[in-house]
């Protein structure tokens, strides 16, 4: 076999994962994680029963491509509910395994060689993969931290970067990591440009519970003229945390289903079947559910803040998701986040992630002094690991 290496040149340039690396350090230095973004507590305990039941019931086998039938309708229930959105559950929403098979199915399944794809960095890093697979390129708009605390894009330069080839913009919201939720205003910007230029948007909203200071998560589907150009992505892991489950879903009118689903088939074509039901009864629980659920993130996120500000690395408060990015510049002059993240978890026993690695490489620098802590954890683990930061600082 020749030597060289054979991975598709759509990949090429994809460098090894940075969470590989910081989880074998937080493991041969006994740190803390705070790098990977999952919770290390469980869900609701009704939801955990159910898939216990399903498996001794002897729900086991494939599901129906498009998902079991109760699931669809939970997540119709589920979109009207909190959102007022009308989605029809036997034409338009499909189940897939997790948020990352709807997004790889509706980029694998729209996209063709050439188009442009507008996303806002620093981003989750499945989207620039799935881009490349799919022949496509993306256009990275950078989000900066801003005067007013959040992070925020230049509109300008979102409108200057449409081409005739600009086929798609995938938005997050609220968004990993800079934990902006993005407000009606921006949302509209972003309408105008959709519409004006005929573009479909992808909204990964698999954080639309966890939203802080009354914040208000808005689906931008519900915009004038969005419905029908909008695939609203999300998943059960990050609301009932059963992130190992992998059952997502995507919502659309039936013609941006069906093409999600041709490319979705190609991968798993179904599965989880005794998590389905569960997840169903977790988009049933009462609004107090993600209520408190909100509530005890945004507990966590002040805790970690505090230290964080403490010991000078300059924290910018999210707004939503389990994420908070730090400047480090306050404590390593460089302002080298990789290095500081390789150094943390021997000097204070704590793991973060190098926001560098979720940027465009052409514009690491703007992610260079930045990194990402997670709080998705229990309360006792963040009272741990800010205690160890305050002892460093
Ligand atoms: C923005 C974003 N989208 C999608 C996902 C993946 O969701 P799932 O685990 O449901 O595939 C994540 C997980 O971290 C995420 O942060």
């Amino acid at each position: 076999m020749n030597a060289a290496s054979p991975l598709t040149s759509r990949l090429q340039g994809f460098g090894a994962s940075i969470f590989a690396e910081m989880t074998a350090l937080a493991v041969s230095t006994g740190s803390i994680n705070l790098g990977q973004g999952f919770p290390d507590y469980d869900g609701p305990a009704e939801v955990l029963q159910i898939a216990r039941d399903q498996i001794a019931g002897g729900n086991n086998q494939y599901p129906p491509g498009i998902g079991m039938a109760d699931l669809r309708l939970a997540v119709s229930g589920h979109q009207d509910r909190f959102w007022g959105l009308t989605y029809d559950p036997t034409t338009e929403i499909l189940i897939t395994m997790g948020a990352t098979e709807a997004l790889a199915g509706a980029l694998l399944g729209i996209l063709n060689d050439g188009d442009e794809v507008i996303v806002f960095e620093p981003l989750f890093d499945t989207y620039a993969g799935c881009i490349a697979l799919a022949g496509a390129i993306s256009v990275p708009i950078t989000l900066r931290p801003q005067e007013s605390g959040r992070y925020e894009f230049d509109a300008d330069e979102l409108r200057r970067s449409i081409t005739s080839r600009t086929r798609m913009i995938l938005l997050n919201s609220p968004h990993n990591p800079t934990g902006s939720v993005f407000t009606f205003e921006e949302l509209q910007t972003i309408a105008s440009i959709a519409i004006e230029h005929d573009l479909i948007v992808i909204s990964d909203e698999v954080y639309e519970h966890l939203v802080f200071d009354n914040k208000k998560h808005i689906p931008i589907a519900t915009l004038p003229g969005m419905f029908e150009r909008t695939i609203t992505i999300s998943s059960g892991g990050k609301s009932f945390n059963t992130t190992g489950w992998k059952i997502g879903w995507a919502c659309a009118p039936a013609p941006l289903i069906n093409a999600t689903r041709m490319a979705k088939q190609l991968f798993t074509f179904a599965g989880g079947s005794p998590f389905q039901p569960a997840i169903a009864a977790g988009l049933r629980l009462p609004d107090s559910y993600f209520t408190a659920l909100a509530a005890d993130l945004q507990n966590k996120r002040d805790v970690l803040m505090l230290a964080l500000e403490e010991c000078g690395l300059r924290p910018i408060t999210p707004e939503g998701t389990y994420f908070i990015t730090a400047d480090v510049r306050g404590r390593r002059a460089d302002g080298d986040g990789v290095a500081f993240c390789r150094e943390l978890p021997g000097q204070a026993g704590i793991v973060a992630i190098p926001a560098a690695v979720l940027y465009d490489p052409r514009h690491e620098s703007e992610g260079r002094h930045l990194v990402r802590f997670a709080f998705c954890k229990e309360r006792s683990t963040i009272a741990r690991a800010s205690e160890q930061l305050r002892a460093w600082a």
